[in-house]
């Protein structure tokens, strides 16, 4: 949540972080700001409320000759509400120390009421100001004397910065300008992502690279209690005590196109559209010809251990929750006990695994406060973590002991659709390789099992041809503000994906059931002309699923069924969205297409902000 960028070199300072902060307006768009640091001039700050288009129109003009930095910040409201006083970049008293900040400093409260105590004036009601006045302290306290001498300003930023960091409790990712040190600009990281990407003769920072991939690839991902004073010719890194950290630069394979819209109206869609493409990804030198030990080597899993796991658990949030939920029936099917529970709720429980079980923790983001929460609380108990994440060097990455990286690209939307599909593909993987290892899947069926799994991106392609037939559809359903999703077993998860589609982009209010269900409460709010959306493909439990599409039915309910050839012949409904034929084992990674297209097209009717949901940002880094 919430965006930062920041810049040091020849180019136009402003323009390059305008670009950063569109690239991160995903992270948070209810308000943005920038300030850039001037050899004479000084500080310049603007700040604006709404959307980039907002700040870039105010700072047309405006900005200084001689500025050498620069930061900018895009927000999601934690502390106080969306306003331009609480906007960031947030000054010091004399505005000569501006920060950005994402996260929130627990302590803020009582290091306000110090700080206030001590004169300090503040115009925000936001967590993050108490860093700039607490930098603004911190170098009085060093010019009087009372710590180290320096007489040079950048090593007297330093110092002072890295003392504030020091007294910060929380998550954090914040950086900092001072007037008299322009072509430096300091930067921490607690809990929250920061990362450094390194130019010819110039530097930038971001909480995501995509926000810099446009000019460099090699990028530097900050750790955990480290700082960073970045130069325009240098990047150096130290801990929270001063000591110099020896780091070693990563090599981004994405290209920037991968970021970008490429003809869609929406990344959404766009997305929606690259899922044949992701999961061929997913699964590249994954699977044929099956080779026992391959996956886990690559995840740096001893294959006897593997197969001495009996237990999984499944822990993340939203739709990786889901994705988790497909993952423990497919594990189950394939006979490995799994449990999933969702991250949030999951801590306090932790110390009641059993140590052999080993912890699945899926994040498209890896930055989850929730999913790290859990992780870690897992560690504490003893735990090892298999993390299913799509970014390189998250910080779920570090926590976690293995990766399995799903290789879907930038998913830039916030409702989250080929990251779910990349991490339906990752438990089909590792339910069929953990089984195997148990030795409960023999290899023959094991190497069935990939063939099966290879098929999915052109079934993709195929199921897609469903696009017009749901645009036409949805105009008929746009002005319903209640919908039913329902599902059996393994496609129960998929009718909870399908109602958060809907409800984060429409707004309209949808709820996802296990179709047993339906008579122990929820079957009461049906009425003449409801939707209901029902999962009904081929599978062990079509004949119960029928049953209670006929209930629905004899309620008034208007039923859209996901059906595959052979279901369709005996499924009645009203509407049919045909999918293709596949294992049911796999068959969620077809039927949530056109749930994940149906939710586009309505939210399209009902002209939502289908990428910026209001209330929402991509990535939930507090808790
Ligand atoms: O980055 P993560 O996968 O950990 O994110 C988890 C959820 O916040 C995320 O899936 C959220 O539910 C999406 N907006 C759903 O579309």
């Amino acid at each position: 949540m919430c965006g930062i960028v920041g810049y040091v070199g020849d180019r136009k300072i402003e323009e390059v972080l305008i670009e950063g902060l569109r690239r991160l307006e995903y992270r948070g768009y209810d308000s943005c700001g920038l300030a850039l640091n001037g050899e004479k001039s000084g500080i310049y700050r603007k700040r604006a409320l709404g959307r980039i288009d907002n700040l870039a129109r105010a700072i047309e003009g405006h900005t200084p000759s001689d500025k050498r930095s620069g930061i900018a910040h895009t927000r999601w409201a934690t502390h106080g509400e969306p306003s331009e006083d609480n906007s960031h970049p947030h000054c010091d008293c004399s505005c000569e120390i501006v920060v950005v900040h994402n996260g929130i400093i627990e302590n803020y409260s009582s290091l306000k009421d110090e700080l206030e105590k001590k004169g300090h004036k503040f115009s925000s009601q936001t967590d993050t100001e108490v860093i700039a006045h607490l930098v603004e302290e911190k170098l009085k306290e060093i010019s009087r004397g009372a710590g180290i001498k320096h007489a040079l300003p950048e090593p007297l930023f330093f110092e002072a910065f890295r003392r504030a960091v020091n007294l910060l409790s929380g998550s954090f990712a914040v950086s900092a300008l001072w007037v008299k040190a322009p072509e430096l600009i300091m930067s921490a990281r607690m809990h929250s992502p920061l990362t450094v990407g390194m130019g010819e003769g110039e530097n930038f920072l971001a909480s995501d690279v995509s926000a810099f991939l446009k000019y460099t690839k090699k990028v530097y991902f900050m750790d955990d209690g480290e700082i960073a004073a970045i130069r325009r010719n240098s990047a150096e890194f130290y801990d929270f005590k001063g000591k110099k950290n020896n780091k070693q630069p990563s090599i981004i394979n994405w290209d920037l196109s991968m970021a970008e819209k490429g003809g869609y109206r929406h990344f959404m869609l766009k997305e929606i559209h690259e899922q044949a493409l992701s999961a061929q990804n997913t699964m590249a030198g994954r699977l044929l010809p099956f080779e026992e030990k391959r996956i886990f080597s690559e995840i740096g899993l001893d294959f006897n251990e593997a197969a001495r796991i009996k237990e999984l658990q499944i822990i993340a949030c939203g739709t990786a929750f889901h994705a988790g939920l497909v993952g423990k029936y497919v594990f189950e099917r394939l006979g490995i006990r799994a449990a999933a529970d969702l991250a949030s709720e999951f801590e306090s429980r932790a110390a009641l695994l059993d140590r052999g079980t080993l912890v699945i923790a899926v994040s498209q983001s890896g930055e989850t406060a929730d999913t790290l929460h859990a992780v870690k609380a897992a560690k504490r108990n003893g735990n090892k973590v298999l993390a299913v994440t799509n970014t390189l060097g998250s910080s779920i990455t570090r926590e976690a002991d293995y990766t399995l990286y799903t290789h879907c690209g930038p998913e830039i939307g916030v409702a989250s659709t080929k990251a779910f599909l990349g991490q339906l593909i990752a438990f089909y993987m590792l339910a069929v390789n953990f089984s195997h290892a148990r030795g409960i899947t023999d290899p023959q069926k094991a190497e069935q099992l990939c063939r099966q799994l290879l098929l999915i991106p052109d079934l993709i392609e195929k199921t897609m041809a469903l696009e017009n037939k749901i645009e036409k559809l949805t105009e008929a359903f746009s002005s319903k503000e209640h919908y039913l999703f329902i599902g059996r077993d393994l496609s129960y998860p998929i009718a909870l994906e399908g109602a958060l589609k809907i409800k984060e982009i429409s707004y309209v209010h949808a709820e996802g059931y296990a179709a047993g269900e339906m008579k122990h409460g929820p079957i009461a709010i049906i009425e003449k002309g409801m939707p209901v959306l029902s999962l009904a493909l081929s599978s062990q439990s079509l004949d119960l699923i029928k049953g209670n599409i006929e209930e629905a039915k004899a309620r008034g309910a208007d039923i859209i069924a996901v059906v595959d050839e052979e279901s369709k012949k005996t499924v009645k409904a009203r509407h049919y969205l045909e999918v293709p034929q596949i294992n049911e084992l796999f068959s969620g990674a077809l039927a949530v297409i056109p749930l994940q297209l149906f939710a586009y097209y309505i939210a399209l009717q009902r002209k939502c902000d289908i990428d910026k949901p209001r209330n929402l940002a991509k990535s939930v880094t507090v808790r």
